[in-house]
């Protein structure tokens, strides 16, 4: 329990965001892929990153991950700036859009390898690789070697490996894309889980029913600004007052349409 004096208990305190970026920017020559997006992202939430192709959504997360550097602007994971890579790495799981595997490691032994390098206990370790491969409808293929696998297992490898460690913070691009519908059902209910034990996701995806199920906050991101923020409820709320429509994805066409000026 928290005494009586520490610091939320102040007046005026702000609790740290998981996830911070203020006037984010990042170029490539004369392409501006992320303009100046600023957001706060409390721990134990999810956030789902939304917008068209080419909106900068990878670009944000590669900044975020430490991967790239920014522009001009800042960013925090758990109070860590990203400038200091390593410290922020410690706090991190990660699913990129290619899921970074061995073509020659079984699954078994990748997610041993990603558990080995996160410096878990091996036998806890093994316990929960075989729970989440069984989960995952992997088990039977989990000896088998990552270069024959399908897309879609690949992607449920990278996603067990972002979370295996239960990190502080997951970034993950596109999650459920190419799995079947038993498979992203297990993905939902995992993500959920990991949030429960305290996890903040940064998920972005083009599935709209998986974002509006998991995130507490949706950002959409149009042409490398962040165009709108909000509960998804209240983001379908809007729109329906302003156009009759509502769903996320008339939200989404909705705030990603340049309007002829009036
Ligand atoms: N390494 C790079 N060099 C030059 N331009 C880049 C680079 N990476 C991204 N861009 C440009 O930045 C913009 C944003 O790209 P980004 O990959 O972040 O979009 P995205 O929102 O992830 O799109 P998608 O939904 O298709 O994955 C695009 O105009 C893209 O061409
Ligand atoms: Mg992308």
């Amino acid at each position: 329990m928290e005494s009586p004096t520490s610091p939320s208990d102040t007046p005026g305190h702000v609790e740290e965001p998981a996830i911070a970026a203020a006037g984010l920017t990042k170029r490539y020559g004369e392409t501006v892929a992320v303009d100046a997006i600023d957001f706060r992202i409390s721990a134990g939430t999810v956030y789902g990153f939304l917008g068209p192709n080419g909106a900068g959504k990878t670009t944000t997360i590669e900044m975020l991950t430490t991967l790239t550097p920014p522009t001009s602007g800042e960013a925090r994971v758990m109070g860590v700036p990203t400038t200091d890579r390593d410290r922020v790495k410690t706090h991190l799981g990660y699913l990129p859009h290619e899921p970074p595997v061995y073509e020659s490691f079984t699954a078994r032994e990748q997610l041993g390898f990603a558990a080995d390098i996160r410096r878990m206990d091996v036998r806890d370790a093994d316990n929960r690789i075989d729970r989440l491969l069984d989960r995952i409808g992997l088990l039977a293929d989990a000896d088998d070697r990552i270069g024959t696998y399908s897309d879609g297992m690949r992607r449920k490898v990278g996603l067990l490996q972002a979370l295996l460690h239960e990190p502080d913070v997951a970034f993950l691009d596109e999650p459920t894309t190419g799995l079947d519908p038993r498979a992203s059902r297990t993905v939902i209910e995992l993500i959920s889980e990991q949030v429960e034990a305290g996890t903040t996701v940064f998920l972005s995806s083009h599935i709209l029913p998986v974002v509006e199920e998991l995130a507490d906050t949706v950002g959409v991101l149009y042409r490398g600004e962040l165009v709108a923020e909000d509960s998804p409820e209240r983001l379908v709320e809007r729109t329906e007052r302003a156009t009759g429509a509502d769903s996320l994805e008339e939200a989404f066409l909705e705030v990603t349409t340049d309007r002829e000026p009036v």
